[in-house]
């Protein structure tokens, strides 16, 4: 291992760290997102306590910490696994943020970023599966776990190569939802404009 691909993993560890989240929401003085609406730090739920533009920035910024670390180390040559490996420090970095007391949120905006150096019509594809079930049934969990349950299979037709990482990616990210999970079997989840109730 060089020293230069460690460099990578440390960057894309401390760039996922920063909590857009967070970061957005003091910047316009919005209830915290840790203990407000759902209490996840995330796009969605800066949408449901602060509207569609700080939510946007920080979807914007979710995805830009997975790309840019993961589109740095597709330029610097660095095989497929390694390009995993820096994807998935980037979202450690979301979901346990070295400044934000290792509480963070659940990495889908920061996954589908680091696929997009991958292959932009995968991301794409993802996305567009994300936002379709968003528009129907209006839950952002359940359209994120469906979404990236997809990733494995598309990844292996569209990008073999990369099937183990962004399965690894998966798993984490659907291991991530499991209060989501629970709620949405017991019909009692949030929808994405729902205030809903400080819950973990
Ligand atoms: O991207 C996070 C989303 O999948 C769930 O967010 O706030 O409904 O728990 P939330």
């Amino acid at each position: 291992m060089s020293a230069l691909m460690i460099l990578m993993f440390a960057s894309a560890y401390i760039a996922g760290s920063i909590s857009s989240a967070i970061v957005v929401s003091a910047l316009f003085t919005l209830p915290n997102p840790r203990v407000h609406g759902s209490g996840n730090p995330g796009a969605t739920n800066v949408l449901r306590l602060g509207g569609r533009f700080p939510a946007v920035l920080v979807l914007i910024f979710d995805i830009l910490k997975g790309t840019i670390p993961v589109w740095f180390s597709y330029y610097l040559g660095f095989p497929p696994v390694v390009l995993g490996v820096v994807a998935i420090m980037a979202c450690l970095g979301h979901i346990f943020p070295l400044f934000f007391g290792f509480k963070g949120g659940k990495a889908v905006a920061t996954a589908f970023g680091t696929m997009l150096p991958i292959g932009v019509e995968l991301a794409g594809a993802l996305i567009a599966c994300w936002a379709l079930l968003v528009f129907v049934t209006g839950y952002s969990s359940l359209a994120a776990i469906a979404s990236v349950s997809l990733a494995p299979l598309l990844t292996y037709f569209i990008k073999p190569e990369y099937t183990l990482p962004v399965s690894m990616l998966a798993v984490l990210i659907i291991l991530r939802h499991k209060g989501n999970i629970v709620r949405l079997v017991q019909g009692d989840e949030s929808k994405i404009w729902d205030k809903g109730r400080a819950r973990r």
